[in-house]
């Protein structure tokens, strides 16, 4: 072979490689330990992961998106990301919009206060204000169940769970409601302490535009054989061993 024609092969192999594996855009909200949060600057986690492992069974680049978590649902639906892994809760009225894969965590509500406070359960009733992020099932659970009931009188919904967290320990807030395994990371790494429950059952899945089945039916095969292999055990281990 001449020495052009061989340039010329590798050339077109390396370009090959570049157009076949496709990049998806991945969308999250990095504030949630221990599934996304920033680590040295990498957004790392239980999510980043698995999404990464299943792009790798199915022959996927990722790219993550860090965004607010009320922002997903509409960038998926506007095509900036194709996907979005975030301790995501498949609801009914989500589903109206968005499509998810099969469950692959679950989780309740817990409530958390700062540590060495008085407060119990009872900081849900009354005066008292309760923080949620905003636009998730924590905020919508206080919303109908307390706010609407004129059971509590304020609720503080901020944009990422760093600032819930902040705002807490800085006693701007009494309370915050949110996802029980991410309630169990903050309790150990932060001067907060859990009081209560609320079961939620909920479930978590990767979102997808509404109708695209070909990334759903791709992402459900990967997680299959991300949980098959052995591979989603080691992230259990990785990031909720001990
Ligand atoms: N599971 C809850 C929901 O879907 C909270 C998720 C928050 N996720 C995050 N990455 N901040 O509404």
């Amino acid at each position: 072979m001449k020495r052009m024609t061989v340039v010329f092969l590798a050339f077109l192999f390396v370009f090959a490689g570049f157009a076949f594996s496709k990049t998806y855009i991945v969308g999250t909200s990095a504030d949630f330990p221990p599934f996304e949060y920033v680590q040295n600057g990498r957004y790392v986690g239980f999510d980043m992961d698995l999404i990464q492992a299943i792009g790798k069974v199915e022959g996927f680049q990722v790219e993550i998106r860090d965004m607010s978590f009320d922002s997903l649902i509409p960038a998926l639906k506007s095509g900036i990301i194709d996907i979005a892994i975030a301790g995501m809760t498949i609801t009914p009225d989500r589903l109206q919009v968005v499509d998810f894969s099969d469950p692959y965590w679950s989780a309740d509500q817990d409530v958390i206060v700062k540590k060495n406070s008085d407060y119990n359960l009872a900081v849900l009733f009354g005066n008292n204000k309760v923080g949620v992020q905003t636009g998730t099932t924590g905020d919508l659970w206080v919303s109908d169940n307390l706010i609407k009931t004129g059971i509590l009188k304020h609720i503080v919904r901020y944009e990422s769970f760093i600032y819930a967290l902040q705002a807490l320990i800085n006693g701007e807030v009494n309370a915050v409601v949110l996802d029980s395994p991410v309630a169990q990371r903050f309790a150990q790494t932060q001067p907060v302490s859990i009081v209560g429950v609320i079961i939620t059952n909920e479930n978590y899945g990767i979102a997808v535009n509404k109708g695209n089945k070909t990334l759903l039916d791709m992402i459900n095969d990967g997680l299959a054989k991300v949980k098959a292999s052995g591979q989603l055990s080691q992230l259990v281990d990785k990031y909720f061993g001990k």
